[in-house]
């Protein structure tokens, strides 16, 4: 394939949908213990440096934690509701919840108050025991609490289709040997 380069075409994607917020929203897809499909919503906060994984943020006491610690695959779906394009991203998910990140301190700092609020709630999943109200509202600290970890995604495989346009386009990329290699391919 020509010039077609994933990384590139999300970047356009990101800046073109940025009008509204639910773009930033995607679907990543973890495999549960007994082998069946665990899905949940979650918001992109960003790539890494080099653009090369995306990256999330979770609670160290969520269940795709444990999901993704016995199998690491997973896969991300995305679509873009003002451009009309789907991206399902591949790869390999790893935790980050080391207190010399970087990035990960940098992430919290970008949170808003009411995100870095819910790392103080109760434990997810949990049977319920006390309402929301009845938590008293924590002191937000600077630097990330322990069960504040970056969920990154190193893909391998990108399926790319594009909805707009006659006829519709969609590519597919894969990593063979540290290269990316894109082929468009009927959508
Ligand atoms: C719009 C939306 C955004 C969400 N963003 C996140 C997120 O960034 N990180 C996260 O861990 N959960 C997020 N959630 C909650 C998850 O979808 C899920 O309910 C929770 O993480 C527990 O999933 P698990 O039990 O599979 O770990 C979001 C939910 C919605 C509806």
């Amino acid at each position: 394939m020509g010039l077609y380069d994933w990384q590139s075409a999300l970047k356009e994607a990101l800046r073109k949908n940025k009008r509204d917020a639910h773009n930033r929203y995607l679907q990543l897809a973890t495999v549960r213990e007994d082998g069946s499909p665990a899905n949940r919503t979650v918001v992109f906060r960003g790539f890494t440096e080099n653009s090369s994984q995306l990256c999330m943020v979770t609670d160290l006491r969520s269940e795709k934690l444990a999901e993704i610690a016995l199998q690491p695959m997973g896969e991300a779906c995305w679509y873009f509701t003002n451009t009309r394009e789907q991206f399902r991203l591949r790869g390999e998910l790893t935790a980050d919840g080391a207190s010399d990140s970087v990035q990960r301190r940098a992430t919290w700092g970008n949170l808003s108050d009411a995100a870095k609020a819910q790392f103080f709630w109760p434990e997810p999943g949990a049977p319920l025991t006390s309402t929301p109200s009845d938590v008293p509202a924590p002191e937000l600290p600077d630097t990330p609490p322990n069960d504040f970890v970056l969920l990154l995604l190193a893909a391998e495989e990108v399926d790319h289709l594009r909805l707009r346009g006659t006829p519709q386009t969609r590519f597919r990329s894969r990593l063979v040997d540290g290269l990316w290699q894109a082929t468009a391919v009927n959508p």
